[in-house]
């Protein structure tokens, strides 16, 4: 196995200069994205979106240059869990085609899908794997009338790759996994499961016997998780919508015994907690101190700090020692100056035209539900100019103001998941729909009656009582929702609504 191992670091370090002089070229990369959930790219709501799949076009193309390469998915790859409105099929089905086959393009090698993949019925799911033309598995799963394999065989470079899938679909899929790892009859380089589920899952999955490494999908959460490597096999968490990448560079991948975990993301969580400890000891031990606490052995926390502060000075990636295998783990981030792949792009935008028009026409005839007797419709913020004259032209100036135009620079304004959020009155009685804006438009933005509330009575009757004054902030996190806001404050942002000509006298 040594020989073997250092036969490759000899070949790998011919081909190019390795990234850095202390750190030979890895033997094998796994570039691993989880929960990726149909996104493309980032709506662009939030400060900095991150993500994109041009994006991850482009590094993922740098990346597996660089060195032999496993790609792989876990998790919801082509749905997100939160179910679309009714009409949102075809742009929904569009889009996991165009994701099938930039991930084909870009060599994607097996995929252990979530429940989500799922939703849609076994045809569906069948089309978009064949789309994918990579290796679904999912040890017990079964789709329509076919068992999923459990386990699919890949070559990487020179070696033979084993991943195995267990997904929580409708079956526990250790069984099946157990079984299908005993049979087989010769060992690969290397047992990669892709997990979809939760922590308990993945951690059985890391004590089989045969599994090498976990990737694990399924976790409601944005952030990666940094390697878990307390028992068994290391497990790697790739976050969700393809915010970014998760990369792992392996060391003698097929040597035997346990890894040796040299990622500085580990290093770096672990100085994290210890500050944490330090700080909260220090702080602990200083009011022991104060209160003379007699019941505190205070020496022996004194020589506690000491020890955590020799811990945390000591911190570094160790060395490969002889013989073993070892794996540096890391999160790259799409940000947005990441590069984007060029032709990705144009397909990207492409499709949103192609939605576009679609949506405009197939739900032209889609009206708001109606209004209840007695009860206000919407009748667009121009309405309001003749008497509110300031407060308009404030509006008009706000991002409020522009937020269908927002849209429509983009070519999304008839994208169902986008929508609702840039108009007035979306899906309510007397409102708005994805392609009825009123007469001329007219509920175009964010306007005033989102906050105000509908305005016909009170342009009948233009009282107090006839129209609402103050927004409270449960009407405004409809919109501006953790997803879409990242740095939203009700009060620091009602703040800035409240200028002379609204809700402020116009200066005399
Ligand atoms: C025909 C003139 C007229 C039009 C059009 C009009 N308003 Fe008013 N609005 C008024 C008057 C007058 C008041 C003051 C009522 C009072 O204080 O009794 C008022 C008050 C308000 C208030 C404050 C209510 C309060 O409790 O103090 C809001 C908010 C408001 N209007 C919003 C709107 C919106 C939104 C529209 C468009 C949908 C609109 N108005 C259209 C005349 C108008
Ligand atoms: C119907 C959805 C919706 C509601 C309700 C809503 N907003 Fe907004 N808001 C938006 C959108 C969309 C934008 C961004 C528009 C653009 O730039 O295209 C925005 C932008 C803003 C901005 C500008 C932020 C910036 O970066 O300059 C402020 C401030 C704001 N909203 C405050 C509020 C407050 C406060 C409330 C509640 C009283 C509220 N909004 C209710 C959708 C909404
Ligand atoms: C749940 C409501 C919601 C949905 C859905 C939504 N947005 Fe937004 N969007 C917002 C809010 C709120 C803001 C303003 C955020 C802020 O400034 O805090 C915003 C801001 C934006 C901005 C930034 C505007 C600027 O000029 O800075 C863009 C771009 C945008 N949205 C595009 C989209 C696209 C594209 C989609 C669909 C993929 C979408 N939005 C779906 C609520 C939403
Ligand atoms: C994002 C939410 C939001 C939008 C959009 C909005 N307003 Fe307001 N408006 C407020 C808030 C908040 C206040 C302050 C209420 C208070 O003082 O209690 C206010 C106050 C007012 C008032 C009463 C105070 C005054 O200045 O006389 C009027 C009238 C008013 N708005 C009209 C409008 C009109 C007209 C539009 C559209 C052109 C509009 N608003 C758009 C949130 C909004």
């Amino acid at each position: 196995m040594r020989t073997f191992s250092w036969l490759l670091l000899v070949v790998a370090c011919g081909g190019s200069e390795p990234s850095s002089p202390a750190e030979p070229r890895p033997d094998l990369r796994i570039v691993a994205i989880t929960d990726l959930q149909g996104y493309l790219e980032p709506c662009g709501c939030t400060s900095r979106p991150l993500g994109g799949i041009d994006r991850l076009a482009q590094r993922f193309t740098a990346l597996s240059a660089e060195t032999p390469t496993l790609f792989v998915a876990a998790g919801d790859l082509w749905l997100s869990p939160q179910a679309h409105g009714p009409g949102a099929e075809t742009q929904e089905r569009w889009r996991a085609e165009t994701l099938s086959e930039i991930l084909k393009e870009l060599g994607l090698d097996a995929l252990t899908p979530g429940p989500a993949d799922l939703r849609e019925g076994a045809d569906r799911f069948f089309a978009h794997r064949e789309r994918l033309g990579a290796p679904v598995v999912a040890a017990g799963a079964r789709v329509g009338e076919e068992a999923l394999p459990a386990i699919a065989s890949v070559s990487v470079g020179d070696l033979r790759i084993d991943v195995v899938g267990l997904a929580r679909l409708d079956v526990d899929p250790l069984p099946a996994a157990r079984e299908a790892l005993a049979a087989r009859t010769d060992r690969p380089a290397l047992t990669l499961a892709l997990v979809v589920g939760d922590r308990r899952l993945a951690r059985d999955a890391a004590m089989l016997p045969e599994v090498d490494l976990v990737i694990l999908g399924g976790l409601a959460r944005a952030e990666p998780l940094a390697p878990q490597t307390t028992d068994g096999a290391p497990i790697l968490h790739a976050g969700r919508q393809g915010q970014g990448l998760l990369v792992v560079d392996l060391r003698r991948p097929s040597a035997e015994g346990a890894w040796l975990d040299r990622s500085e993301w580990s290093i770096a969580t672990r100085r994290d907690a210890l500050d944490d400890e330090i700080r909260d000891l220090e702080a602990r031990l200083e009011a022991w101190t104060r209160e003379g606490r007699a019941a505190v052995d205070v020496d022996a926390q004194r020589a506690r700090l000491a020890g955590l502060r020799t811990e945390r000075d000591r911190l570094r990636v160790p060395p490969l020692a002889d013989g073993r295998r070892g794996f540096s783990a890391r999160w790259e981030e799409l940000d947005p100056d990441a590069p984007r792949a060029p032709a990705v792009r144009e397909r990207l935008t492409a499709l949103d035209r192609r939605i576009n028009d679609h949506n405009r026409t197939a739900l032209a005839e889609r009206t708001p539900p109606p209004v209840a007797e007695g009860e206000p419709h919407y009748v667009g913020s121009d309405a309001c100019a003749s008497c509110h004259a300031p407060a308009h032209a404030w509006w008009r100036a706000h991002p409020h103001g522009r937020a269908y135009e927002t849209l429509a620079s983009r070519d999304k304004q008839f994208h169902l998941d986008c929508v609702g959020c840039h108009v007035t009155g979306y899906e309510r009685p007397g409102g708005s729909t994805v392609t009825q804006l009123g007469d001329g438009g007219v509920l175009r933005d964010v306007g005033c009656e989102n906050c105000h509330g509908p305005g016909s009575a009170h342009l009948t009757a233009p009282t107090a009582a006839t129209i609402t004054r103050d927004a409270p902030e449960s009407l405004c996190v409809r919109c501006h929702n953790e997803e879409h806001s990242d740095r939203f404050v009700y009060d620091a942002y009602r703040a800035t609504l409240l200028v002379p000509g609204h809700g402020r006298p116009v200066s005399p």
